[in-house]
């Protein structure tokens, strides 16, 4: 594949804006699985740090990084254990401080995780829930229940895990004997908060502090829809298997109370100087829903799930970008769009696969093809008003790794056997920077997954000034956006005219089509071609065709 674009000159600093998060480029880090510093064959802070200099070149405005605290690793770090020490996997305190500095020098900002759904097991206060037994206010803070049936050997109602099996875990109490069983939305290991009870709050309030203290730019809330649960922890009633991504009303997830909470987090981060921002994880049913968690006193941002969720056709595409931006507009937040992150198949192997399969594939499907689509994809997404998040390896092209042997596979959907089948480790194998070495410049050691051998191609190095590559679609594509005021800005879209299969929208002096069929497909000229995610369109006199799955961007100035 070639492709064109105009050369636009690399910026050395990131320029500071106002609102500077409304048109964002937000580059997603899985910190294991990015860059390891100090060879134990896992990433680490270090690592990180060490190639802020790759994203500032590739033209992103902040990082995201997933969660880095004190962990078993039940979920990856999704189960805290001390929300205020890093984990020595990672590194130390010092090493994040030394990182959000480098990142500020470098113009980056820096967005943390924050998990305030649940705890780890391990945190000091689900263990003193535990050592204190039954009927003691440390157990308030979590989600203590007696069983159901003669000898309480049932769980407190009908809610199943989002990992699979019930939603809750009977413990031992201290005396030995078998007593309540607690709320756990996901793994048995990460133990559901009880946010009716004041000291939660309370903590969290002071934990938001404490990242603001340090300096953090923003916060990721994971399961920002989950925290409050409807009053008396009614059953669910007949269901299908719900899965992370479930889009529906639950008595677990998008209850209104949630809200109450944003706006008090909402005035701390406004006593804060800077703009620092909040990005809702929030699946909800609707995008319209969504749109609460971004209303003017709670959160700046919230992902798009519906846009990700979508395939890779034109309809389809209109309609979840209109709903978005209409959704959005009344609040006044920025439309977000994501096609990738650390919970999905890339999207290079989701486009590779027939429609409709879901955002949870293993299978391989066409490759070529899929690669094709992924970029034609982002270069749609990046010239959507609104915010991008982009998460790492995807700017190389990277698919999901669908035959990882069960016996390296950590994700513990797959351990309990239901629902996500242990597909998220395919989206998380380490990334290659180089084309020869242990683990392709990962580190100087081995990686946690193993990765396949056709990724020393797609190593940063192999496509590193190769016009062609997707590394380089990116670099140029998050230069173009930023030298061409139209990309990003505003909340609106003006729909061009365009044959089935082709979207066409213009943004001022901006155009975007995108031809999302097999076929090539001939349009009126749009102007100037700006950059092609495939082969340059042919524009013979006043038409042009555009390759099939293809997304062009032209200038008419
Ligand atoms: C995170 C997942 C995690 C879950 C539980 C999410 O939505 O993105 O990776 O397993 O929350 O914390």
């Amino acid at each position: 594949m070639s492709q064109q674009h105009s050369a636009a000159p690399a910026s050395d600093t990131v320029a500071v804006r106002g609102d500077w998060w409304r048109d964002a480029v937000i580059y997603q880090v899985y910190p294991r699985s990015f860059a390891d510093g100090d060879g134990d064959g896992m990433g680490d802070l270090e690592g990180v740090r060490t190639r802020l200099p790759y994203l500032r070149d590739l033209g992103v405005d902040a990082v995201w990084l997933s969660p880095f605290y004190a962990s078993p690793q039940a979920d990856a770090g999704y189960d805290v254990a001390d929300y205020r020490a890093v984990d020595p996997m990672f590194g130390t305190l010092l090493d994040a401080d030394a990182l959000i500095r480098d990142a500020h020098a470098l113009g980056l900002r820096i967005i943390v995780d924050l998990v305030p759904n649940h705890s780890s097991d391990q945190h000091e206060w689900f263990k003193r829930a535990l050592a204190e037994g039954p009927g003691s206010p440390s157990r308030d803070r979590y989600h203590f229940r007696p069983g159901k049936g003669a000898a309480g050997e049932l769980p407190p109602n009908d809610w199943e895990s989002i990992f699979g099996g019930p939603a809750w875990t009977r413990v031992t109490e201290p005396d030995g004997t078998p007593g309540d069983w607690y709320l756990h939305l996901f793994a048995p290991e990460q133990p559901d908060f009880n946010w009716e009870h004041p000291a939660v709050g309370d903590e969290f309030r002071s934990i938001l502090r404490f990242w603001l203290d340090m300096g953090v730019d923003g916060f990721r809330i994971d399961v920002a829809h989950g925290m409050v649960k409807a009053a008396g922890l009614p059953d669910l009633g007949s269901h299908d298997h719900l899965t992370l991504l479930a889009n529906d009303v639950t008595p677990f997830f998008d209850q209104d109370g949630v809200h109450e909470i944003y706006r008090q987090w909402r005035r701390i981060l406004d006593e804060y100087p800077g703009e620092r921002i909040f990005v809702a994880e929030a699946w909800t049913p609707t995008v319209e829903r969504t749109a609460n968690y971004v209303r003017p006193d709670e959160l700046h941002q919230a992902f798009n799930f519906q846009y990700l969720a979508t395939a890779w056709d034109a309809a389809s595409l209109r309609e979840v970008i209109d709903r978005t931006l209409d959704a959005m507009r009344p609040v006044g937040a920025p439309a977000t769009w994501v096609l990738s992150n650390h919970d999905v198949t890339r999207h290079a192997t989701r486009f590779a696969n027939e429609p409709g399969l879901g955002t949870q594939i293993r299978l391989a499907g066409d490759r070529e093809l899929g690669l094709r689509r992924a970029r034609a994809a982002t270069l749609l997404m990046l010239a959507l008003p609104g915010s991008a998040y982009v998460y790492q390896g995807e700017e190389l092209g990277l698919p999901d790794v669908v035959d990882l042997p069960d016996e390296v596979r950590q994700d513990p959907a797959y351990f309990r056997g239901a629902g996500q089948d242990g597909f998220r480790d395919g989206c998380r194998v380490p990334i290659p920077w180089t084309r020869t070495g242990p683990s392709y410049g990962f580190g100087p050691a081995g990686t946690w997954l193993p990765q396949p051998p056709t990724w020393a191609d797609l190593s940063v190095e192999s496509q590193t000034g190769v016009p062609d590559s997707t590394l380089e679609l990116y670099r140029t594509a998050l230069a173009v956006r930023r030298s061409e005021p139209d990309l990003g800005a505003g909340d609106a879209v003006e729909w061009l005219p365009a044959p089935e299969g082709v979207l066409a929208f213009r943004r001022g002096d901006f155009i975007c089509a995108a031809n999302t069929g097999d076929t090539p497909v001939t349009v009126p000229s749009y102007g100037r071609l700006l950059l092609s995610s495939a082969e340059p369109p042919s524009t013979p006199g006043a038409e042009t065709t555009l390759p099939p799955n293809t997304t062009t961007w032209w200038t008419t100035a």
